[in-house]
């Protein structure tokens, strides 16, 4: 059968990533027969746990699913717990024994997938120890999954990159975005590229702007220490964000392989315009969410939250008028915004068509509005299309109506996760949907002159109220330009 076989070395195995989302997308694969016996999960982290507890852990995080046919202990005995200290060589070397005996047992083939789960700080490290004690180099592929952040800088991530390319071939790294595997992200290709009704519109002739929007309800919880450092611009805007961007202003690829539709996406990033500082605080507005009531209970400001500066000048909250110096894309503002705790929790893009040559529709019974194509990436999964149509009464009025298709709505519990689809494709060997150095490379010396320009001037903090749709700037912003933010959810 053409199933993948490995071990997978999850390091990192105690964290919360691997419980909330890699044991639950393991299981599932597995259950849609994605997934044969022959794998084995190696659990790797410094706690010392039995296998016992680990497989424990492993089981209370698939216990919300309920597979008649699926026996959950045997599931679980696939997992192995392996205590380990990262600058100690002799447990490279056990490990590596480890996988042998675990590679026979199951017949994997000698196929590895390596997944780093875990502080970055440690990525080189682990990278040079696995290649130094012969861990690389296996009978079948050997592959590294690496969760972000990857590096909090351009210079960060070159330093980072260069120590994991010392023991790992670009072809073999599969750097996470797990946006690019939401369902919805992957159909902007088809939708773009499967239908004769958009590709001949999709450029400045026809679009008047774009709009991605990804908005959180939660403030930043536990994870103020990391995020503190970060902000939204870094934690979203470098990766999901431009990611998203850069599937949509592509150009269609000559074919759909790995390398070609890299290749349209890092152009559509090379053709983004440089911002000075004066652009940055034209065209960049950062904000950072300050208390509020939220269904009856105040919730504490960014600066109250735990492990954060109660000075912070960090962003939670991003909003941008990007411009893409392209043929195709000249005079296309393409706008973005993301934050936290904001009003809901979703994440779409519209694309707004301009106005037709002439409107023989102006009077006051008629009501036409500009044409939208909404893709709806969550929680909603689907598209819509916003047209005009005659009013259903005597009147020639025309009237706006929507046609709308959702993605499997009936049966939620089927539709693959992100991290489901992306451990598939790296185990298939499939690099489409990851990011290649070259990506990350141009975003973050994008994203750094932001960055640098924010850094040198301290902003009035705090300036949207938590449960809002973030600072007034970010709808200035559009308004300038005569458009506004579409709500569409
Ligand atoms: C992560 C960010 O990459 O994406 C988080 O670090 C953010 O801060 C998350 O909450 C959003 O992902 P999703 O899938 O919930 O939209």
């Amino acid at each position: 059968t053409n199933t993948p076989k490995a071990v997978i070395v999850i390091f990192g195995a105690t964290g919360d990533l691997a419980n909330r989302k890699l044991y639950p997308s393991i299981y599932r694969l597995y259950r849609n027969g994605k997934l044969s016996d022959n794998f084995a999960v190696i659990g790797v982290a410094r706690r010392p746990l039995t296998n016992e507890d680990f497989q424990n852990n492993v089981k209370k995080s698939i216990e919300n699913f309920d597979d008649p046919h699926i026996d959950k202990d045997e599931f679980a005995s696939h997992f192995h717990y392996n205590p380990f200290d990262i600058q100690d060589l002799g447990h490279y070397q056990a490990l590596d024994k480890f996988i042998n005996a675990l590679d026979e047992k199951h017949q994997t083939e000698g196929n590895r997938l390596f997944y780093f789960s875990m502080a970055p700080n440690f990525f080189g490290t682990l990278a040079a120890n696995l290649k130094s004690e012969g861990l690389t180099t296996a009978k079948g592929w050997t592959r590294l999954v690496i969760e972000k952040p990857f590096g909090h800088d351009y210079p960060s991530a070159k330093e980072l990159n260069d120590q994991i390319r010392e023991a790992f071939d670009e072809d073999q790294i599969y750097r996470i975005d797990h946006y690019l595997g939401k369902e919805m992200v992957q159909n902007i290709e088809v939708i773009r590229f499967a239908n004769a009704l958009f590709e001949p519109l999709w450029n400045n002739q026809h679009i008047s702007n774009i709009q991605i929007t990804s908005s959180e309800v939660l403030g930043v919880e536990e994870r103020g220490r990391y995020y503190d450092s970060a902000g939204a611009l870094k934690d979203m805007v470098q990766n999901h964000m431009l990611q998203m961007m850069a599937l949509i202003a592509m150009d269609p690829p000559i074919k759909l392989s790995p390398e070609e539709i890299r290749s349209e996406k890092v152009k559509v990033l090379r053709a983004l315009r440089p911002m000075t500082e004066d652009d940055v605080h034209k065209y960049f507005v950062r904000g950072q969410y300050d208390k509020g009531l939220v269904n009856g209970e105040e919730l504490p400001a960014y600066r109250a939250g735990n492990g954060v500066d109660p000075d912070s000048n960090t962003d939670t909250f991003v909003a941008a008028k990007l411009m893409i110096d392209n043929f195709r894309w000249a005079g296309v503002p393409i706008y973005m915004r993301t934050g936290k705790r904001m009003k809901q929790k979703s994440t779409e893009i519209v694309v707004e068509f301009k106005d037709l040559p002439m409107n023989l529709y102006y009077g006051k019974e008629h009501d036409t509005r500009p044409n939208l194509l909404v893709i709806h990436v969550q929680p909603h999964e689907g598209i819509t299309l916003h047209v005009n149509a005659k009013k259903g009464d005597y009147s020639a009025s025309s009237t706006p109506i929507q046609l709308s298709y959702e993605n499997s709505s009936h049966d939620k519990m089927n539709t693959p996760e992100a991290y489901e689809i992306l451990l598939h494709d790296c185990m298939r060997g499939d690099s489409t949907n990851f990011t290649h150095w070259d990506e990350v490379a141009l975003s973050w010396k994008f994203v750094d002159v932001i960055a640098d320009a924010w850094g040198k001037k301290k902003a009035d903090f705090p300036n949207y109220e938590t449960g809002s749709n973030g600072p007034k700037a970010a709808d200035d912003l559009l308004a300038e330009d005569g458009f506004q933010w579409w709500d569409v959810t």
